[in-house]
């Protein structure tokens, strides 16, 4: 264990020693190679030029690549022209490959459709005319609040392909959160549908849009929304307004199918995204065209090793987060791949539901994110083992820290102990995976990201801007702008420039708000969030290392730490953990919870041992299935819980609360 005096740094306490190196018959047809780290060390500049050109058509081919001269406003490509649809669409048709299978869409009650590049094409024609007609032209917002259907990807392509730009707003959210989005966005037209299908009930969308636009209270917020495009989903009886809402059902089909697509500037805004963080207004990451289309389809290349006319690719992240905006609708799509489309949920009707479809199209590539890996844990290993996954090549992790044990669960029983396992760090604000190993190439830790992607240049740091170096722990940096970069927050420069430039503005450095520590190797592994960051009687512990030993238990499914205030020791590790179903039934909970105290003492050291582990059911989590450790930590100081409407469940706090008493 190390101990150090700088707050930035974060003790680390945990040893991962297990390796697995990629497979000779792997390595050989691995689209990534070792050379392209040593490319792009030698000419960082010329080898994401190098990729815009091979990935991307232009219809003008660009001079400049990076224009940096006024930080942190990044251009990049800014001479080229590009039409980001007509990248996704015509170009694979116009290439010979329009019959190929761009979705394999499977709906939650069991319906499917088969859409070609071809018929894709065609029907984001038809949707951008259909746009256009309601006076949507470069530059206007739309706001697209859908559920997991094939006219979410038409929706978002026919948006880009006017050079409007989008703001997917999760189908998820409630009225409040629509409206917000849609004000700060001054959306002309939302395009939506009645409703759609979660858990065998149809869940309504439209009536959320029409409590969005109507219910102002006088606040004297100008209507920008002009029309209401309504995809038919769900069958659900939907109020109308007349003259401003429209059928998709009508419209489209009867618009032409012929539309040529528009050259705009690389630097041209794509879309729109609002993250919300812990505190605070939503930002809406402003993301533009040629860079991010770039990073979007060399990363789905390298990282999920695609090759796109035999692979069949499913990400399970829904269009509303930015894994489904850069991972289902543009990488894949520019990379003309066949993937994966579901409208549901993992355990409904069954709890093998996602298993099953994997094993009904073969998919060969899987990305998914820890959370659902753990939730599967929790019903046990039978359940994924009675289906036939042996076309699974390569698995991807996003959205938090995967810990060792999860990585090996996920390895063993979904990858039959061979696939690679790609755990991918990135952001809503870096547009694309800048983390990760190379399947194929790189050596795999569990529960590490390990290396930078050719191209990404990344750095931990302590509060000072200095680097930590091998075996320390402090704040992860990006230490050169990077093609998928955010451009800003819409409509408030400033605020972008204090959140992610100002701590290290002598530097450059762009801090990501994750706390990470180099290993002896010098690979990276992720801590968490530095807001969640503890600190133990002058040690700064991370949440990350805590949880992931407790889910090296053999009793717990899924566990998340907090740190909360302590008399003694300043603050104290606080577990809440949910166990697995077989050992609930076989042991009692205070054993249990004793049992798991003396555990992490014993895996990570005394300092470590939770002061108090609790037994829960369920644990707080945002909508993209990120914990909440803010309400846990008002549990755990016996406080009344704060805000709980970004969680997926709002009900789930007072269970905890009263399970806690
Ligand atoms: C976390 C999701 C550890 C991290 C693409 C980051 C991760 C935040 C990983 C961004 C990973 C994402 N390992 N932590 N592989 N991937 N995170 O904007 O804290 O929804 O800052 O983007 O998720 O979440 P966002």
């Amino acid at each position: 264990m190390t101990t150090t005096s700088t707050s930035s740094q974060i003790d680390h306490l945990l040893d991962e020693t297990r390796r697995f190196a990629p497979t000779a018959a792997f390595a050989q047809n691995a689209v990534g190679s070792a050379d392209l780290y040593t490319q792009a060390a030698n000419d960082r500049e010329g080898f994401w030029a190098d990729q815009a050109r091979e990935l991307v058509h232009w219809h003008t081919p660009f001079e400049q690549v990076l224009d940096w001269s006024n930080p942190p406003f990044a251009k990049w490509f800014a001479d080229g022209e590009l039409n980001v649809a007509y990248n996704c669409l015509d170009r694979h048709v116009e290439a010979g490959n329009g019959d190929r299978v761009a979705l394999l869409w499977e709906g939650e009650p069991g319906d499917e459709r088969r859409v070609t590049y071809a018929e894709l094409t065609d029907e984001v024609k038809r949707v951008a005319n259909v746009l256009t007609g309601l006076g949507v032209g470069r530059g206007d917002r739309v706001a697209i609040y859908l559920p997991m259907i094939p006219e979410a990807v038409a929706a978002m392509l026919a948006v880009a392909r006017l050079g409007a730009v989008h703001s997917v707003v999760f189908g998820g959210f409630s009225a409040d959160s629509l409206r917000a989005r849609i004000d700060d966005a001054g959306a002309k037209v939302v395009i939506t549908a009645d409703g759609g299908y979660r858990k065998g009930k149809v869940s309504p969308l439209k009536p959320a849009v029409d409590q969005a636009l109507a219910d102002r209270n006088g606040q004297g917020v100008q209507q920008t929304v002009q029309h209401v495009l309504v995809v038919r989903r769900g069958e659900n009886d939907v109020d109308w307004t007349d003259g401003r809402d429209i059928w998709w059902h009508d419209a489209v089909p009867a618009a032409s199918a012929d539309h040529t697509a528009e050259a705009f500037p690389a630097e041209n805004p794509l879309f729109i995204l609002y993250t919300s963080g812990t505190t605070g207004k939503p930002k809406g990451i402003l993301h533009t065209s040629g860079g991010y289309l770039t990073q979007a389809a060399y990363t789905n290349r390298v990282v999920h090793d695609l090759h796109p006319e035999s692979d069949v690719y499913w990400c399970t992240a829904d269009i509303g987060w930015i894994t489904g905006h850069t991972y289902v609708t543009y990488g894949p799509l520019a990379n003309g791949a066949t993937q994966v489309l579901f409208e549901g949920t993992p355990d409904s009707p069954h709890p093998g539901r996602w298993w099953e479809i994997i094993e009904k199209y073969k998919v060969s590539i899987f990305y998914t994110a820890p959370t659902a890996i753990r939730s599967f844990m929790k019903t046990g290993r039978a359940v994924p083992q009675s289906f036939d996954l042996s076309s699974i090549r390569v698995l991807g992790s996003v959205g938090e820290p995967i810990n060792p044990e999860a990585w090996m669960w996920y390895r063993e029983i979904i990858g039959a102990d061979a696939a690679p396992i790609v755990d991918t760090w990135w952001q809503t604000e870096t547009g694309a995976i800048m983390i990760s190993a190379l399947p194929g190439v790189t050596e795999a830790k569990p529960g590490s990201a390990q290396v930078p992607l050719p191209g990404i240049s990344v750095d931990v740091v302590d509060d000072a801007g200095t680097h930590v170096g091998n075996g320390n722990g402090g704040l992860l940096v990006i230490t050169e702008p990077w093609p998928s970069m955010l451009r800003g927050i819409w409509g408030d420069p400033d605020r972008f420039v204090e959140t992610y430039w100002e701590k290290f503005q002598d530097q450059g450095y762009y801090f990501a708000g994750d706390g990470a520590r180099l290993d002896d190797d010098g690979d990276v592994w992720l801590l968490g969030r530095v807001d969640d960051v503890m600190n133990v009687s002058g040690h700064r512990l991370s949440t990350a290392e805590i949880e992931s030993s407790l889910v090296a238990h053999e009793a717990t499914a899924e566990a998340a730490v907090v740190g909360a205030s302590d008399d003694t020791t300043g603050q104290a590790v606080v577990a809440f953990v949910i166990l697995k179903q077989s050992y609930l039934d076989a042991h009692s909970p205070e054993g249990l919870a004793q049992a798991l105290r003396s555990w992490v003492g014993e895996q990570i050291g005394p300092i470590a041992r939770p002061r108090d582990v609790y037994i829960v059911g369920e644990l707080p989590k945002t909508r993209s299935g990120k914990i909440m450790r803010r309400l846990l930590r008002d549990v755990a100081e016996g406080r009344e819980v704060g805000d709980t409407t970004t969680l997926a469940d709002t009900a789930v706090m007072s269970v905890i609360s009263a399970q806690v008493k």
